[in-house]
């Protein structure tokens, strides 16, 4: 790189904003890491890496003299212009986003005219303004704020930043606006600048679009059960139409993370604060949340109750490549199974430890053919390719039933069958 790069700020060192902080180090940035969390801090200070995700033990490690971590947000404001903003936004019981973590970053920031905020944690429409009022009331109008949504997805984050299909700046046309495009220009990724509150609407309604797709191939799925189409062929056939594209056609038991479900219900929450009931999100919601609980009717169906039954589960994270629980389908279908009065035995290959945090009343394996010992059933909950890979003749043995339930429509139903195991997927015939 022939020019010196900027130096940034990065407050948040989560998912998001440990990727995104080695990530511009690694395009050249000094980047001054801040964040609530004193443990995490020291963690990081040590050179661990408190999440699990592929690529970024080397990411971090191959920058760590441009990376520097601290809880006080002074440290990053002496070196750095640009402040990202990278804290949670989880949902309260209402839905709407808890911007509580944001509102405590713009409480701490002193008057600049020197510094701006850049905020990537996802926020509803609206809120850039209301951030630039308080900056006001605060005597802190000479702050810059700059929206910057992020769109990486945990598992293939590193990549993600890397190459991202777009970047979006929304801004008010001042310095900070122009520093963050120079700042992503290195990646050549597609560029929408535009303002705030448009920027703002593009994150919510893109998850909210791609949630819509789940929710509707799931519906499909349901369907072809019923008419005896496979929605694998459907996915296909419909995939290759280039207006509707392959991508999130995967049938399956319901979306989860710390996004989706979180940013669909934002948006529909944020559509009614202002008045506007958005029908489809509401339906959105409510088939995920039903086609989480569509396995125990397959179960029940094969096993003629619950009582008494082992199932094991494969995979508890919300997707493979993450140790990321929040929101995932194999917390409602643990809490369903253990109400039903299975016995649950779950593995998954990174999130056990996470799981036990959260999960109570089931037990966990070290691997996938010891949660299958004595099970009646086996449910694919991730589809890790440890999952995919399994050789099912071993898991047919330690099995005293023979039940199979492909919850992600991942597995090869052939081997599985061919081990004398019963299968059944989501929509397939
Ligand atoms: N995880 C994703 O895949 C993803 C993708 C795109 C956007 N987002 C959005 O990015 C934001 C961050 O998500 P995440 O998954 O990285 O969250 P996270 O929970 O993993 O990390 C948030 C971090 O912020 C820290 N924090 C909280 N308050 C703070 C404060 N006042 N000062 C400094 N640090 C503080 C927490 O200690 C934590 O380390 C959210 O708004 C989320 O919706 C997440």
């Amino acid at each position: 790189m022939s020019r010196a790069r900027a130096p940034i700020g990065v407050i948040g060192t989560g998912y998001v904003g440990l990727v995104t902080a080695a990530g511009f180090a690694e395009l050249g940035s000094e980047v001054w890491c801040v964040d609530i969390d004193a443990a995490k801090i020291e963690r990081l200070r040590r050179g661990e890496v408190p999440v699990y995700e592929p690529g970024l033990d080397e990411l971090l490690a191959r920058n760590a003299e441009r990376m520097h971590f601290s809880t006080e947000l002074a440290d990053a404001l002496e070196h750095a212009r640009l402040l990202l903003v990278a804290v949670g936004t989880p949902p309260t019981y209402s839905g709407d986003a808890d911007l509580s973590a944001v509102h405590a970053v713009v409480d701490a920031m002193p008057s600049s005219d020197e510094h701006a905020l850049v905020m990537k944690s996802t926020v509803p429409c609206g809120t850039g303004a209301s951030l630039q009022r308080v900056f006001a009331e605060q005597g802190k109008g000479g702050l810059g704020y700059v929206s910057c949504p992020e769109f990486l997805r945990e598992g293939s984050a590193v990549r993600d930043f890397l190459h991202p299909d777009r970047v979006v700046v929304g801004d008010d046309g001042d310095w900070a606006g122009e520093a963050l495009v120079e700042l992503y220009a290195p990646l050549a990724a597609p560029l929408v600048r535009t303002d705030i509150a448009s920027s703002e609407m593009i994150k919510l309604a893109s998850n909210a679009f791609l949630a819509t797709k789940i929710s509707f191939i799931n519906e499909i799925a349901n369907v072809c059960e019923e008419t005896g189409a496979d929605v694998v062929e459907v996915a296909r056939g419909m995939g290759l139409d280039t207006r509707i594209g392959p991508q999130f056609l995967q049938a399956g038991i319901g979306f989860g993370g710390s996004c989706f479900p979180k940013d669909v219900n934002a948006l529909k929450q944020l559509a009614g604060n202002s008045g506007y009931h958005f029908q489809l999100l509401t339906a959105v919601i409510e088939v995920n949340e039903l086609q989480k609980r569509r396995v125990i009717g397959k179960l029940q169906k094969h096993l003629g109750g619950l009582v008494g039954r082992r199932v094991a589960l494969f995979g508890l994270a919300f997707k493979p490549n993450t140790d990321d629980m929040r929101e995932a389908s194999s917390l409602v279908l643990s809490a369903r199974l253990n109400a039903d009065g299975a016995t649950v035995t779950a593995y998954d290959p990174v999130a056990n430890e996470q799981a036990r945090t959260l999960v109570s009343g089931i037990g966990f394996a070290d691997s996938p053919l010891q949660a299958a010992a004595e099970a009646d059933a086996v449910v694919l909950v991730t589809e890790w390719p440890e999952f995919t890979e399994l050789d099912w003749e071993q898991v047919a043995e330690a099995m005293r039933g023979n039940l199979v339930i492909d919850g992600r429509n991942a597995l090869d139903p052939v081997a599985v069958r061919a081990a004398g195991l019963a299968y059944e997927g989501i929509g397939r015939r």
